[in-house]
């Protein structure tokens, strides 16, 4: 196996764990191993173990061939997201009192259309699509550009700074605060409260304040356009109609959070993964930068070498796949990375190839889940890279040492000092 891609020169952040013996019967997704360079493990159990099970933060199995993960995200009646879809819990049981808002229940029918199956999916899914069509995601691009090009420019200006904290954890918050009508001072704290759910959320006290803090804040977002309607997407779902009748704030606030939490901390990881790439392979960076055109199909292949997203699917009852038990109430980790590195589906999957031509990669997941952001995320990673490149041609990491990686349910770099050279 080529060790092209994978990340030595680095520390992950993350809880405490076990140290693993047996990554087929007792894997830690957020063992430090498993978050700096998880391709071999999961070339190790394609050959020995393509399903692997572990009692670990509540028990769960993980498939590790394409073929599996696919069959699996299509097969909604077996394995649906109506159960809970975390790795950890990501949200608390509907009456939950730990992380309500400070008005009440949380949210009685989650974060749709992620967290449901139809029919609430299908409704749900449909209010948001139309924002995030291609048409609309042009309508981002120039404030997405503008972002993108003062954050580069400070960063060559100095000479150095942090690909990951500095500059791509910036660019998506800002982008679907601009979206959905949240002021720009707010990002630093929206920052916050998305890692608390995501990366932090087996941290119990993390987790209530991220949750907290994003319910908190749309409740009063929400009796702010009820009260005097704005030109933002808050306002248009709150004006919208399912079956003739007005949809609940429950269900607004669900959908809001979902926005915030999906779209935040997975871009910024696909485009600090991606920043590290450049900056650690000097002859992809120039190939880039001599032969734009190969633009689209390197944003592709960056999607598909780093994909950041481990999705799950709780099975209240259990149930089973392919003979591999699944205990009641535990999960699938819907391992769309591992899935992005088959070698039955990817020649020298461990290669990032800028113009890969053959690349049906799962970043985004398959079936009705499917990533509804995706022309978002891709509009923003490329224009990412297009303007770090443009202010910053040549650049490298300044200190291996200070990298790091978290990992879990999004992986992507946490800190990447950056030397312009
Ligand atoms: C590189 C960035 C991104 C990646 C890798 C990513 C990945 C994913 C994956 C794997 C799923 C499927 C989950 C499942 O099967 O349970 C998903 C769903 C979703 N994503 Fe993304 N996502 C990204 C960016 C975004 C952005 C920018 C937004 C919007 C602002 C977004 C909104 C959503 C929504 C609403 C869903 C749920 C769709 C449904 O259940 O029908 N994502 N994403």
């Amino acid at each position: 196996m080529s060790d092209d891609t994978k990340t030595p020169e680095s520390a992950s952040t993350g809880p405490e764990t076990k140290p693993v013996t047996d990554w087929a019967t007792d894997y830690d997704i957020f063992d430090p191993n498993y978050v700096e360079n998880p391709f071999p493990i999961w070339d190790e159990l394609r050959q020995r173990c393509p399903v692997a099970h572990s009692d670990r933060w509540g028990g769960s199995i993980l498939p590790t061939r394409y073929e599996d993960v696919y069959a699996i995200a299509h097969d909604i009646e077996q394995y649906p997201s109506g159960g809970g879809i975390a790795v950890v819990p990501l949200l608390p049981p509907p009456d939950g009192e730990a992380a309500s808002a400070p008005t009440g229940p949380a949210l009685p029918q989650g974060v749709p259309p992620i967290s449901a199956d139809p029919p609430l999916h299908t409704w749900t899914r449909r209010l948001i699509l139309p924002t995030l069509s291609p048409g609309r995601v042009r309508e981002y691009e120039p404030y997405t550009r503008e972002l993108c090009r003062r954050l580069a420019s400070e960063i060559a200006q100095d000479g150095q700074g942090d690909g990951a904290a500095g500059y791509a954890q910036q660019i998506p918050v800002r982008v679907i605060g601009h979206l959905l009508g949240v002021p720009e001072e707010m990002a630093p704290t929206f920052t916050e409260w998305v890692r608390d759910v995501l990366e932090f959320a087996y941290d119990e006290e993390r987790r209530t304040r991220g949750i907290q803090g994003i319910l908190g804040y749309l409740h009063e977002a929400i009796a702010q356009r009820r009260a005097t309607p704005h030109n933002d997407y808050l306002t248009k779902l709150l004006e919208s109609e399912h079956e003739g009748k007005p949809i609940t704030d429950d269900v607004v606030r669900g959908m809001c959070a979902l926005l915030l939490i999906a779209g935040i901390d997975t871009t910024w990881s696909s485009i600090g993964a991606t920043i590290w790439h450049l900056a650690t392979h000097p002859d992809d960076r120039d190939r880039l930068i001599a032969e734009p055109e190969l633009m689209p199909t390197a944003i592709e292949e960056f999607l598909r070498a780093y994909a950041p997203v481990t999705m799950a699917r709780r099975l209240p009852d259990g149930g089973e796949y392919n003979g591999c038990p699944i205990g009641a109430g535990e999960r699938i980790l819907m391992n769309f990375p591992g899935a992005n590195r088959d070698p039955e589906v990817f020649d020298e999957p461990d290669r990032v190839i800028l113009d890969r031509q053959q690349n049906r990669h799962l970043a985004f997941g398959a079936g009705i889940h499917r990533c509804a952001g995706s022309n978002l995320a891709r509009m923003e990673l490329r224009v990412a890279v297009e303007e770090w490149l443009a202010a910053m041609p040549k650049f490298e990491i300044a200190d291996p040492a200070g990298v790091t990686w978290a990992g879990g349910q999004v992986r992507g770099p946490r800190t990447l000092p950056i030397r312009v050279s």
